[in-house]
């Protein structure tokens, strides 16, 4: 859905969005309804709990003098306190509200805020931002939807003091939201649709925002020595792919940032078969790779002043008269032997090689993996934070300082000899499992295997690449988590050239 940003004039119908400070302080838009609908808002203030507090809301239906049909009131709480992700989560509560509220149309008015530390065109672009983040919806494979399970909202507007300068504010933003909006597409797609060469197809269509896309095949892999890879695939009738995607936003010099996916586009755990409840969960074990397909579409639809690299491992984890074995040792790309003990843990097989290779053939500035790598994230984290692991403090902090400014949080794990023995083997360089403590670090302690000198950090997203609860800009179901984090990390740090 798009959003539009227009002067501020109130509405002659439909629903209107206003905000109200803590203490009950009417922004400029309230106090007009108010003042229009001879103290019917204020009235209805005083009649509820409602008292303008961040986080409540307060429907008033048709209130007479008004042109609005239906005015629903924000609590903004305290004008010092208010941040950009506080009025994208304002925009996008507001949506969720009123999308299925009978009205075909939305505003939402973004007055000034006295005393508030927010610039006002970025303030109204927030407000749309959220909005449109959290319009989104995966019902194209619902064909007997009826109109009433539909949306009766079709259009949005903000209304801002300088639409110039927020509208320019936005076209940024939705060039984000379209990155987050993919990832929510692959990561939501079935594994009979998304499969490697099809999920390979999507990376091509970032072409036409300028991003150089190479797709490597099985035999082109073979030839590069991706054991590690190639074995997770064997016993898919599906034919692994590795993607290349290159975003040139900086001089030929500048050296790549570099973004690394696990794209598992459906883990049965292998011959180590998973049991079968829940087992529909893993169709999201791309999540990694989605995120760093939605990000190179973010960065290349807002023409980022960056050289970044995106690359891809797509396989599918399948039991077959095929399939890799518990017990057979394969040759990484590294030139590193690695026995298998569980077929299951087939995540940092498939990032051994896309690690390496990147880091070979880029030489980057830094590499950053994302992965649903582990169900001991969940147990540790829960769903509120990905796992941080990094061979660097620089890094870490700038990834942490990021996921907080965009309520995408990251919390560091450790790395370290005692966890990395763990992984030693007697008749190869490593085993591909480390035992039921500490899961999800000697998994990273595996991924750091692959990694030379080069600036490297980890994300486990297992526990936040899909929510079975919405939030304010995040839908239930696929949550697009790591395209702003790392879309920030970038603006922050890496753009601009050095
Ligand atoms: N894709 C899973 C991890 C996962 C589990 C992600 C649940 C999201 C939700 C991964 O490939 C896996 O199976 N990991 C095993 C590793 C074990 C065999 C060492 C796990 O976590 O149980
Ligand atoms: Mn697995
Ligand atoms: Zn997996």
């Amino acid at each position: 859905m798009k959003i539009n940003i227009n002067e501020q004039q109130l509405p002659k119908g439909g629903a209107l969005v206003a905000g109200v400070l803590k203490g009950g302080k009417l922004l400029d838009t309230a106090k007009q309804l108010d003042k229009a609908s001879k103290g019917a808002i204020s009235k209805a203030i005083k009649a509820s709990r409602f008292t303008g507090g961040n986080g409540q809301w307060l429907d008033i239906l048709a209130p007479a003098g008004v042109g609005a049909d239906w005015v629903l009131l924000g609590g903004l709480g305290e004008a010092k306190g208010i941040k950009q992700t506080g009025l994208e989560n304002f925009g996008g509560t507001a949506l969720q509200r009123l999308a299925n509220c009978g009205l075909k149309t939305m505003a939402i008015a973004c007055d000034p805020i006295p005393g508030a530390k927010i610039d006002p065109a970025m303030a109204a672009a927030g407000m749309a931002y959220g909005a449109r983040l959290a319009s989104y919806r995966f019902d194209k494979y619902r064909t007997k939807l009826k109109a009433s399970d539909k949306p009766s909202v079709t259009a949005v507007s903000v209304l801002a003091q300088s639409p110039a300068a927020a509208r320019r504010h936005l076209k940024a933003l939705d060039a984000i939201a379209d990155g987050v909006f993919m990832t929510r597409d692959l990561v939501s797609e079935p594994a009979n649709v998304l499969y490697p060469d099809s999920m390979a197809q999507q990376c091509k269509t970032l072409s036409k925002l300028g991003v150089k896309v190479e797709v490597l095949n099985e035999a082109q892999m073979a030839k590069l020595g991706m054991g590690a890879l190639l074995g997770v695939g064997q016993g898919s009738p599906r034919e692994s792919r590795m993607v290349v995607m290159r975003w040139q936003g900086a001089g030929a010099k500048t050296k790549p940032v570099a973004f690394v996916g696990k794209g598992v586009t459906f883990d049965t755990g292998g011959i180590s078969l998973k049991p079968g409840p829940g087992m529909e969960m893993m169709k999201w074990d791309m999540g990694g790779a989605g995120t760093v397909i939605g990000l190179m579409k973010a960065l290349a639809g807002r023409k980022a002043k960056v050289n970044a690299i995106g690359v891809v491992g797509l396989v599918e984890n399948m039991p077959d008269g095929l399939a890799q074995r518990p017990g057979d040792i394969v040759t990484s790309m590294s030139g590193q032997t690695i026995e298998i003990l569980n077929t299951d843990a087939e995540g940092r097989l498939v990032l051994a090689d896309a690690l390496w290779y990147t880091q070979e053939r880029f030489k980057p500035q830094f590499m950053v993996d994302l992965a649903t790598l582990t169900g001991a994230m969940i147990i540790a984290l829960g769903h509120e934070n990905a796992g941080l692991f990094s061979n660097n403090d620089k890094l870490a902090q700038q990834l942490f300082d990021a996921g907080a400014e965009v309520s995408e949080g990251v919390w560091r794990m450790p790395l370290g000899d005692a966890y990395d023995k763990k992984i030693n083997c007697a008749i190869a360089d490593m085993k591909n499992i480390g035992g039921r403590d500490a899961g999800s670090i000697t998994a990273a302690q595996f991924l750091q295997r692959y990694v030379n000198k080069v600036p490297w950090a980890h994300l486990d997203i297992a526990g936040v690449a899909w929510g079975d609860h919405g939030k304010p800009t995040v839908p239930k179901g696929g949550t697009g988590w790591g395209v702003r984090l790392l879309d920030r990390l970038v603006a922050n740090h890496y753009e601009g050239g050095k």
